[in-house]
């Protein structure tokens, strides 16, 4: 698409006729409420465990207020099918009698479903990113569309593309890792997944997205949730952007905005990135939805308003088309009278206005509200567990493995320990179940934890289970129980090797915030307290972010970073640890060695300064754990012959890699062949190196295959300080592999944003 300006969708006439059909007929309430979205929580309660609506609150928010989005699960806790059917059924025939419009549902299935139970839970999107596979990244979230379809659900606040650049925020885990390529290219295979390839029509078994949180919400200079992020126009445009432009391409039908703000202005007052950037850059027509009470937050904690209606006014001229409220209708009374006054013009609610009626178009929710479960037989079934559960091999890192004690041998005595060994909670993570994840282990009975996932594969009697460490069951994650260390170190007398699985217990956004990044007190005293006994000593790392433990790698023989894998996460494991599996994944994102060096792999060069001598005599050389692209197999890989097919190339042009990649070991394996490029000069420092392009392979034992790699010029450009794509001449440095080849740009070229 280069140097063309889009239009993003293949917008149907037949169907923009209806909108405005649909928009002529409808009162400026009406509109309003189409604009409005409220927590199901505001329809009625809970009683013993089951939501029952209230007839006086169904009948204030549709047929007084006419809303036309309800989100979230009751509690929030999970629901059965049966459940949703009963929920959302009565939403759509409210809706339908009261507006004759159809309601838009939403929920968070994050990673799989979520919030129905008895559903297919995938790894968490960093797992996802760690397959280097995006064609996993499109089955999984077809998979999910299709279950959340057959849960009556339409829409999902999914895939987040929020690149994570620093270690100590508490979202990490949901997006795909640090790099923008890889979030740009595992996103728009999700939204393909869950949303089919045409976006003007759905059909019955795909969902809208909601690509989320639009945009440098994973900047936060405190590395607190939801703080401001100071961001320069090259990393915002370049960076933070490209995975939401790709996403848009792929036909995302709705994005959600970041909480915070960037440069000191929230994101939901943004005039330039949400209407210029998207929908008049971009030619967008998709929906832009604010997140949960951010229209409020504009006066309560970011101060750029003096009360809410003053907030409504400015979120709702800078591009924002449905507000989560929440909890309050009094959004639309306010949003009424600024319309009146003339502050929020009446172009701009039927612009928004029939963006949310296209999304209701697209999904077909206007011939069809709901659906039936009976179309769905696939649900929760093997076929969609088997993909999980590859997926959940595909993700988990090999970090380390000394002398090959990996894979174990057949018979040995394993200690067991730490306290992710025996908790579903922990290897799901957050918006498991619950937003926070804690109650997993109510709902996950059929699932194996590493524990019973090793009883096993391993034999019961060959596995013993001491944890030494272990958190308070459903608490909040920092908590602990008082350590048993002492009966760890006992019974690691019996045991051949010890499996140590520590990390973190579930969190999500702020409750998820820290103040210390290395693990544990408790955990890294039973490393080494286990450590002191000789045995050979295999960590496992389960944790939503790199928690740091410096002080007890060199212990380890060996190290697994199985990240979020989800509910066949244990399985995953003990497949890997038997040699059934043979690992493939990589580091997503930069693994830091020591608190006070964070950084990311695309570091600007002049970060790393060699000695200087003299009066400025220091040394700045950051030194990390892992890097980002790091991964193990029980094979091993060689790269050899690494050429270009032209050595000079201008704008325009594609430039295709080719090397030899041979499978030197006595097993299958599969290698993520990754492209990396360095400007070598430019009249911005450059980065350190970039990634332009990934593939996986699996190859035989002994095989060699010659694997291409295609990139466009284009794609090694950067964006200068005045926000232009800016392609320049001089030498590039390719790096495949070990394999390293230059080449040439022979022409400089500026040109204007979106295009790439
Ligand atoms: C989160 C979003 C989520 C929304 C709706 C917010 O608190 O930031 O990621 O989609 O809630 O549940």
């Amino acid at each position: 698409m280069v140097g063309s300006l889009l239009p993003t969708h293949a917008t149907d006439a037949k169907m923009e006729k209806a909108i405005e059909r649909t928009l002529r007929k409808m009162t400026l309430e009406e509109k309003i409420g189409q604009m409005t979205e409220l927590c199901i929580d505001v329809l009625g309660h809970d009683e013993n465990g089951k939501f029952v609506f209230e007839e006086d609150k169904l009948h204030k928010v549709f047929a007084q207020y006419k809303v036309g989005s309800i989100l979230n699960a009751p509690g929030p806790v999970a629901r059965s099918r049966e459940e949703w059917k009963e929920i959302i059924g009565r939403i759509q025939e409210l809706s339908m009698r009261e507006i004759g419009i159809p309601c838009i549902y939403g929920l968070d299935q994050n990673h799989g479903t979520t919030y129905t139970t008895g559903g297919t839970m995938f790894p968490q999107n960093i797992n996802v990113a760690a397959t280097f596979d995006p064609a996993l990244a499109e089955q999984a979230a077809t998979i999910t569309a299709y279950e959340t379809r057959a849960s009556n659900c339409p829409w999902t606040y999914s895939p987040t593309l929020d690149i994570t650049r620093d270690p100590r925020w508490s979202r990490i885990w949901e997006s795909y890792g640090e790099d923008c390529l890889v979030n740009a290219l595992m996103g728009s295979a999700a939204v393909r997944g869950f949303q089919g390839t045409n976006p003007d029509d759905m059909g019955k078994t795909r969902i809208a997205t909601s690509i989320k949180h639009y945009m440098g919400y994973s900047f936060p200079r405190t590395g607190k949730d939801r703080t401001p992020a100071y961001i320069t126009v090259s990393d915002l445009r370049e960076k933070c952007f490209e995975p939401f432009r790709q996403c848009v391409e792929a036909g995302a039908a709705t994005l959600m905005v970041n909480s915070a703000s960037i440069n000191g202005v929230p994101v939901h007052a943004n005039r330039e990135l949400l209407t210029v950037w998207l929908k008049e850059q971009m030619g967008w027509d998709g929906m832009i939805v604010t997140d949960w009470s951010d229209i409020n937050n504009l006066y309560t904690r970011e101060h750029v308003a003096a009360d809410k209606k003053e907030a409504i006014e400015i979120a709702i001229n800078a591009g924002i088309d449905m507000s989560m409220e929440p909890y309050d209708l009094g959004f639309c009374d306010l949003l009424k009278e600024l319309v009146n006054e003339g502050r929020v013009p009446m172009s701009r609610i039927d612009d928004a206005v029939r963006r949310v009626l296209r999304l209701k178009y697209r999904l077909g929710l206007f011939e069809h509200p709901t659906t039936d479960m009976a179309d769905y037989p696939l649900y929760g079934s093997q076929q969609h567990a088997a993909v999980a559960l590859h997926a959940a091999e595909e993700s988990e890192v090999l970090l380390k493995n000394t002398d090959g004690i990996l894979p174990l041998k057949k018979g040995v005595k394993i200690l067991l320990t730490g306290p992710n060994a025996n908790s579903m909670r922990c290897l799901n993570g957050g918006w498991s179940y619950t937003w926070q994840g804690h109650l997993a282990d109510r709902f996950t009975e059929q699932y194996n934890t590493i524990y019973e996932a090793l009883c096993n594969k391993f034999g019961a009697a060959n596995v013993t289970l001491e944890q030494g460490v272990t958190y308070v069951a459903e608490g909040a994650y920092t908590e602990e129980n008082a350590p048993q260390i002492d009966r760890a170190v006992a019974a690691a007398a019996a045991a051949d090797v010890i499996i140590a699985c520590v990390g973190e217990n579930s969190y999500c956004e702020t409750p998820g915030n820290l103040s210390d990044l290395a693990l544990s007190q408790n955990q890294r005293d039973l490393v080494k307290a286990l450590s002191a006994t000789g045995k050979p000593i295999v960590l496992v790392l389960n944790e939503g972010r790199p928690r740091l433990i410096n002080d007890i790698e060199p212990m380890a023989k060996a190290v697994i970073d199985i990240l979020l894998p989800g509910n066949y996460g244990g399985d995953a494991l003990a497949n890997i640890l038997a040699g059934d599996t043979n690992p493939s994944a990589k580091m997503p994102y930069t693994y830091p060695r020591n608190s006070a060096e964070l950084t990311t792999y695309d570091y600007r060069t002049s970060e790393e300064v060699d000695r200087m001598e003299g009066a400025y005599d220091y040394d700045a050389v950051v030194s990390v754990q892992w890097p980002f692209g790091y991964g193990l197999s029980y094979t091993k890989f060689a790269y050899s012959n690494l050429t270009a097919d032209r050595t000079e190339f201008k704008n325009g042009d594609q430039l295709t890699f080719s090397v030899d990649l041979k499978n030197e070991g006595d097993r299958a394996g599969k290698e993520v062949v990754m492209l990396f490029s360095r400007d070598m000069v430019a009249s911005m420092v450059p980065e350190n190196r970039r990634l332009r392009a990934f593939t996986k392979v699996e190859l035989q034992p002994g095989e060699t295959r010659r694997v291409s790699l295609t990139i466009k010029a284009s794609d090694l450009a950067f964006v200068n300080p005045q926000g232009k794509w800016t392609l320049e001449k001089g030498d590039f440095r390719i790096q495949v592999g070990s394999q390293v080849a230059m080449v040439r740009c022979t022409e400089t070229n500026v040109w204007e944003t979106p295009n790439k």
